[in-house]
Order: C-alpha cells, then structure tokens, then sequence
C-alpha cells in the first residue's frame, strides 16, 4: 500500500523537508531569508557588494554549503581571488568540510587564477564546465570586479555579462556575484554594477564608537517585498547572521 505521506498521486516520491518546494532559494542564513520572503527567487543574479573582509566570501561559502547540504542543490565557488585550498580552510572554520562536498560531487571550487591569464572566454569555460559537471544549481563568482578588469571596454563587458546572466538564469541556476568596494568609497566598483542582476545586497563595513560595526543593506531585490531599514549583522564560528530587528531609524546615518 502505498503511503500518503511519502507518494503523491502520481505515485513520485515527495521530495526530503529541506528540499526547495517554492521558487525561493534559501540562502542558508534563516535571519536573511526572513526578510527575504524566504530565499531569493529561483535563477535570480544577485550582486554582494562591499569592502574588503565584510564577510561577502562567508556569505558565498555559507550560501553553497546550505544548497549542498540542506536542499540537495550543488553548487560551483569560482574565485579569481582565492585558492580552492585557501577557500576549504577558512570554511572549515565554520565548520563546514567542502573537502567532504568535492569528494562527493556537490560542490566545486574553482580557482580562476591561472584561466584568467588565458583571457575571459576561457574562464567563462571554466566556469560553465564546472557547473555542468555537477550540475549546478548555484554559484558564487568571487568577483565580478576582477572580471570587470580584465575587459578592453565597458560595452564588451556589460554584453558578456549579459549572456551570462541569461544563460545562468536559463539554466535555474541562481548566483550570488561578488563586487569588491574600495575602503573609503560608498560607489560599487563599476558605474553600472548596481544595475545589473535582479538584487543588490551591500555589505557595509563603518567606524562607530572606535570599533567597526557592520550593516547590511538590501536596496533592490526583484519579485520580493524586502525591508529598507540596514541590519546590524555579525560573523561567529556559526558563520553569518543579522541582528533580528533593523537598525532604528534615527540611528540610521
Ligand atoms: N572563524 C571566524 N569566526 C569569526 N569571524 C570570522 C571567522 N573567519 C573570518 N571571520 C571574519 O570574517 C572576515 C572575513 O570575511 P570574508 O568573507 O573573507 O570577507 P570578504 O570576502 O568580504 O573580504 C574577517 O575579517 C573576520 O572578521
Ligand atoms: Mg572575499
């Protein structure tokens, strides 16, 4: 006899609790996802902006790490920055063993350091090998400013950018794209990288009272009803996460 809880109708085994059931994408930090209606859309390009160790890799290696684990979506860390090495060893101190995910073909991480050389389709190659290889139904590219260098133009790199991004949202593949914000600069790194993708999340790094707070700020988010108030959020051993309440509007400067 069959059970109901386990066969629909047409006789298909539910899928685990954790799997994604809506056309949101749980990004693995629950405080996040809450004022997210519940992950991003499905496909979606979302650019992780801010300056140097506001925790935007964290937020990458947590995002995957919760898709491999928890939802039964691999995922693809491709770093022009990092080493996959280097990559492995700061998230184990979070516990998380991405050593463990590679070996059993949910997670690739891919360092670009040597394609870049090789010129931009190739490592656009890479990346598409690798996603398919496993694949992929989320990646992180660590960053889209050392992506954004390595153009000759402005107009090349935003039609590259654009077949990207459609290619990735056909393949429901949904993307977290980091841009590196220069310490002193409140501008993201290119004139036209905040137009790009369907959200924006800022990750804000400010002296308060001689220590650094850290805020979060999410100015565009497409297809979500989303808070405007900044967030206080913080990084521990558990990885990353937001203050539950916003930042009260008089303390907002
Ligand atoms: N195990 C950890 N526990 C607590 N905080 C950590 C840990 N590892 C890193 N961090 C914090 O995260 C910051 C780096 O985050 P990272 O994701 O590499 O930033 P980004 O990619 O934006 O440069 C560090 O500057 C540190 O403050
Ligand atoms: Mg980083």
């Amino acid at each position: 006899m069959l059970d109901s809880r386990r066969a629909n109708i047409t006789g298909q085994i539910d899928k685990p609790v954790n799997a994604p059931t809506s056309n949101r994408v749980p990004t693995g930090i629950v405080s996040l996802d809450r004022i997210i209606e519940g992950g991003l859309c499905r496909g979606d390009t979302i650019i992780v902006a801010g300056q140097p160790g506001t925790g935007k890799t964290t937020l990458g290696l947590q995002f995957l790490y919760h898709g491999a684990t928890k939802c039964g979506e691999n995922g693809v860390y491709a770093s022009v920055i990092e080493s996959s090495e280097r990559l492995k060893r700061n998230g184990s101190r979070f516990g998380w063993d991405f050593n463990r995910l590679e070996a059993e073909n949910k997670v690739s991480l891919v360092s670009l350091q040597q394609t870049m050389k090789a010129g931009v389709s190739t490592t656009l190659e890479t990346v598409l090998e690798a996603l398919h290889s496993i694949n992929a139904k989320r990646l992180v590219f660590d960053s889209l400013s050392a992506l954004m260098a390595s153009f000759e133009s402005k107009a090349e790199a935003r039609s590259f950018l654009h077949i990207m991004l459609k290619f990735l949202e056909s393949a429901q593949c949904t993307t977290l794209m980091i841009s590196e914000v220069p310490w002193g600069k409140r501008q993201l790194g290119t004139s036209f990288e905040e137009f790009l993708g369907d959200g924006l999340i800022i990750l804000d790094a400010n002296f308060d009272n001689s220590r650094v707070r850290r805020r979060v700020y999410i100015p565009k988010m497409r297809g979500t009803e989303h808070r405007l108030e900044g967030y206080d959020y913080y990084i521990t051993k558990d990885g990353f996460s937001l203050a539950p309440t916003p930042i009260p509007p008089d303390k907002i400067r």
